[in-house]
């Protein structure tokens, strides 16, 4: 439950207040609407919200449940249903309503440092994440931290910013995306902030694309009237449809500048796919075989291969899409193949994770679980470090 209500006596004055706010005595006058639009969006929703709020008994206990847990989500318990997945509760005005309203809260009020309550963009605590529990990837570490932190710091971006991350399965690229989730936003994955797709959970079958087109888009133009800065992941993207891709190209293209809001906007695209991991890990075998260290490895020497096999992948549309041709997505980032030591390292981290003692032995029995590939140097663990947590349960006492 919550702890006790908070709501400050003004702002009860102003929920009375919205709809008479200076220069919105009943109906906007034609102009004055596409102004105050301009001005942050909000406004034209404000016309006869106060007649709707009591309608649906808004300001009922619960209504200010549910607003306070968005604004002070640290007074929601955790597993009250209440704080959680708002959106599917909700009768869908409401939810619209009770997101204006923690906005224009928000816009007055601190809610948190940084003025909106849900971002964090901690980038101590990212660039620590990525150099601490992401093993054997330092170009993506390299990469990602600065395009992310470029990014954020451009005071008005004049595109979304999109990343797409390739590499086998088990290298990192999930483990990046919630590092990523967490650290730019206080509720991480679960923020309202970000959305995650994976293409056959979301979208398995083909022939309701047209209906998936529209709950994409719908989805990604809400969260973004919502969140100043939004981040969207698309996992599997191999397997998204052609059209979804295409119709993904707006939100990815520049802005027209005389769209510019009042207040910039930021969004993230994150696209993760195993497109080029084979041609990665071949390129790194052979830098290997050549005596390069790893860890000198630079994107110049994966690039031309990498991306010329992305662009030529036939049985994956994404190399095809618009995406790709108009060279919408910014940095195409490579995930090494992980060698045995960072199997080890993995499976030391899940022992950490639980709080667990471990021995050197029982890491290494673990990473001696994991297949390495190629057949003859049986350098690259197939499944990189996928389900090492729960391979470490063999070794509890
Ligand atoms: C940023 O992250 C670091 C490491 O996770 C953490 O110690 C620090 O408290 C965070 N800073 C903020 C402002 O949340």
């Amino acid at each position: 439950m919550l702890r006790g209500p908070r709501r400050p006596l003004w702002l009860s004055f102003l929920l009375l207040l919205l709809p008479g706010a200076p220069g919105h005595k009943g109906a906007a006058r034609p102009g004055e609407g596409s102004e105050q639009r301009g001005a942050g969006g909000a406004w034209p929703a404000f016309q006869g919200l106060k007649e709707r709020l009591s309608a649906a008994g808004a300001l009922s206990a619960r209504y200010w449940a549910l607003f306070s847990c968005q604004v002070w989500p640290e007074d929601c318990e955790e597993d009250e249903v209440v704080a959680k997945p708002l959106g599917w509760n909700l009768p869908r005005l409401g939810q619209q309503y009770l997101d204006i309203l923690t906005r224009w809260y928000c816009r007055f009020q601190d809610c948190c440092d940084s003025g909106d309550c849900r971002i964090s963009n901690n980038f101590t605590g990212l660039e620590s994440d990525l150099r601490v529990r992401l093993h054997g990837q330092h170009v993506a570490r390299e990469l990602v931290l600065r395009a992310v932190r470029d990014h954020v710091e451009t005071p008005r971006p004049d595109k979304a910013l999109a990343l797409s991350f390739h590499g086998w399965s088990g290298t990192g690229k999930n483990f990046v995306a919630q590092m990523l989730a967490e650290n730019l936003y206080r509720d991480g994955l679960r923020s309202d902030c970000v959305k995650a797709f994976v293409a056959m959970l979301h979208f398995p079958h083909p022939k309701y694309v047209e209906l998936y087109k529209e709950q994409l888009t719908g989805q990604i133009r809400e969260i973004q009237q919502r969140c100043p800065q939004t981040l969207f992941i698309f996992d599997e993207a191999e397997k998204l449809h052609p059209e979804l891709l295409e119709a993904l190209g707006p939100y990815l293209g520049r802005q027209d500048p005389q769209s510019y809001k009042a207040e910039p906007s930021r969004t993230i695209f994150l696209f993760l796919s195993n497109l080029g991991g084979n041609i990665i890990n071949e390129v790194v075998l052979n830098l290997l075989k050549a005596g390069q260290s790893r860890e000198e490895i630079t994107m110049e020497q994966l690039e031309p291969q990498f991306q010329a096999e992305i662009l030529e992948s036939t049985d994956s549309g994404f190399g095809h899409s618009r995406l790709v041709k108009e060279s919408l997505i910014d940095f195409f980032i490579p995930f090494l193949p992980l060698e045995y030591r960072h199997v080890r390292l993995c499976a030391r981290d899940a022992f950490l994770n639980q709080e667990l003692q471990y021995t050197e032995e029982a890491l290494d029995e673990i990473a001696k679980m994991m297949v390495y590939v190629p057949k003859e140097e049986q350098l690259f663990s197939s499944q990189g470090c996928k389900s090492i947590s729960q391979r470490i349960n063999y070794f509890l006492p």
